[in-house]
């Protein structure tokens, strides 16, 4: 029996959990779910967008699965990530059958450093603009790039690429790359790479096939990661994971589409894949396999999809779908 914090957050975030517990409902695994508070129309209400007990309910949890919130975002989800010490974004890019991709075989995983870097928060006004302060630790380097390489080493890839600007940022992503290549020296089975960050932009549009794992520093990740949902179909289907050394979250990296919410019609297909990361990450490899097999067929068939898919299901029927698939597997 494992605790699952679940927080639904806000429009279409609210639609695609309930989609997904629905399919979870129907596993062999068993879960606890325990509701949590937070987001737009939590504050509405009380005036905070993310209380105390949602943070506490979260820690006392195996995993969280977190929908979307909406403009107080960077106050649920930033906050979340700080407080308990979340330092990998780990978003895998995969092209899908049935789905608008560029190349049809793309897989990747990107693995982000989600606690420093330009996003540290540090910024100030000077005489005549503004500065904003990239910190890079020998800490937090280190643990970055050791997650990569036992992630490659658990998930069965072959390459770890550092990606990072080391000729012009010296000192900041020298260090980076320093420790990239300490923490290589352990696992010699793993291929390793390093390229600079403008000319992976470009690799990725035109041989994204040669990354395996792309390991960098908060805002590169954040720009490339994008990069990557737009590779592979948009962002009705991409999922993500942070992680840290107790804690995992799992969310889709859409937000709360206003536009969308209420109408019961956006793909639930980012966050069934945000449960099938927390699956493995609770090294329920096996029934994560399982769901994402049941979804995959749903959407090679691509008769029971949403209307980005080019279908006319709702969340729900698409889901149900994936639910019939998933009891048969
Ligand atoms: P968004 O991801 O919510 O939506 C952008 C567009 O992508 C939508 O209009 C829709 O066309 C498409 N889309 C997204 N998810 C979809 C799905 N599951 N199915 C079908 N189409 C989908 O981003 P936007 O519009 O920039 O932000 C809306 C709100 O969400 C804002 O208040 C923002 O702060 C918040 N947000 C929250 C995030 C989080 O909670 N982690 C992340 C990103 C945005
Ligand atoms: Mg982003």
């Amino acid at each position: 029996m494992y605790k699952i914090a679940v927080i639904p957050g806000d429009g279409i975030g609210k639609e695609v959990m309930e989609a997904t517990l629905h399919i979870l409902d129907a596993s062999d695994i068993e879960f606890e779910f325990k509701f949590a508070d937070a987001g737009d129309e939590y504050a509405e209400k009380t005036g905070i967008p993310l209380p105390q007990e949602t943070i506490d309910i979260v820690k006392q949890s195996q995993a969280c699965l977190f929908g979307a919130a909406g403009e107080s975002a960077a106050d649920v989800i930033v906050k979340l990530r700080r407080e308990l010490d979340l330092f990998v974004n780990l978003r895998p890019v995969k092209a899908y059958p049935g789905t608008k991709c560029i190349f049809d075989d793309v897989d990747f995983v990107i693995v982000r450093e989600n606690t420093e870097g330009l996003y540290s928060g540090i910024e100030e006004y000077t005489e005549d603009g503004a500065t904003a302060v990239r910190v890079i630790t020998n800490k937090a380097s280190e643990r970055i790039c050791r997650f990569a390489f036992e992630y490659a080493e658990k998930t069965g890839r072959k390459k770890v690429t550092a990606v990072h600007k080391a000729n012009v940022l010296k000192k900041t992503d020298g260090i980076f790359k320093n420790n990239f290549y300490k923490v290589a020296e352990e696992f010699t089975e793993i291929e390793t790479d390093d390229r600079y960050v403008d000319a992976t932009a470009m690799f990725l549009i035109t041989h994204p096939n040669m990354f395996d794992i792309i390991v960098t520093t908060n805002l590169f990740g954040d720009i490339l990661s994008d990069e990557g949902a737009g590779l592979v179909g948009g962002l009705g289907l991409i999922p993500s994971a942070n992680i840290g050394e107790n804690q995992g979250l799992f969310e889709p990296v859409h937000g709360s589409a206003p536009r969308l919410a209420g109408k019961g019609i956006a793909n639930p297909s980012a966050m069934i894949l945000s449960a099938v990361m927390m699956l493995d990450y609770l090294d329920e490899n096996e029934e994560a396999r399982k769901l994402e097999k049941a979804l995959i067929t749903v959407l090679r068939e691509n008769k029971v999809v949403t209307a980005d898919l080019g279908g006319d299901a709702t969340t729900m029927e698409m889901a149900a779908e994936v639910k019939t698939k998933f009891v048969r597997e």
